[in-house]
């Protein structure tokens, strides 16, 4: 499973892409905003620093005004993935824009049947949102996996974006669902280093080896 940091924190990304370990980032409105940034510029920087898929969103709503923020979006750098939200007229806009190389991110998945209509409408990924499934009482997990599923069944190239994680634990979850790519808060994937017994262990290694002579 790919990692991808959710998040338009700069800093952040850059301490996530020194560990080594993030594939992509993605970014959405809410995230921007919190940064006060333009969108554009941050999203620049981001593809800069991780060299590789960086999604973004788009905000238009009819489907010309899809396509054509899209193709916008999708000039500013190589490593741009278009987000486009799952509506009649999302789907009308992922087929035109896919048809024409550009990579999309359907985004605000809910079920299963949302992430089929994307992948035929040729989507590269779709994002269901775990966190907010399960916060409305369902189990947001269960639609990564039938997803993937669906997608295997048929070998559609779609690939499953787990998105909306909120514990270390989604991330194992999302793994063993056969998620083809988490999207991590900085926080979560920072804590997913972590465990007490690593700290412990390493403090006594450290304090045996004072015991002999440093090679
Ligand atoms: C990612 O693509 C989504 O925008 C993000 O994971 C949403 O997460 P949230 O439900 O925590 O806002």
């Amino acid at each position: 499973m790919r990692i991808f940091m959710d998040t338009a924190n700069i800093e952040d990304i850059r301490r996530g892409v020194a560990m080594g370990v993030v594939d992509g980032v993605t970014t959405n409105p809410s995230l921007v905003a919190k940064e006060g940034i333009e969108y554009r510029d941050r999203v620049l920087e981001i593809c800069e620093v991780v060299q590789g898929p960086v999604s973004a969103e788009c905000i238009s709503e009819a489907a010309d005004d899809l396509v054509e923020e899209a193709r916008r979006i999708a000039a500013w750098n190589e490593h741009v993935v278009v987000k486009i939200p799952m509506t009649e007229a999302g789907l009308a806009a992922i087929k035109r824009v896919s048809a024409e190389g550009i990579k999309v991110n359907t985004t605000l998945i809910f079920s299963p049947n949302q992430a089929l209509l994307a992948a035929r409408a040729g989507a590269t990924y779709v994002s269901p949102f775990i966190g907010r499934l399960n916060d409305a009482g369902h189990d947001g997990m269960a639609v990564v996996r039938e997803s993937v599923q669906i997608f295997e069944a048929f070998h559609l190239p779609t690939q499953v974006l787990a998105a909306s994680i909120r514990l270390p634990r989604d991330v194992t979850d999302a793994a063993l669902a056969g998620s083809h790519v988490a999207t991590i808060p900085a926080n979560v994937l920072f804590e997913m280093v972590k465990h007490p017994l690593t700290d412990s262990g390493i403090e006594r290694f450290l304090a045996d080896a004072k015991k002999y002579t440093p090679v």
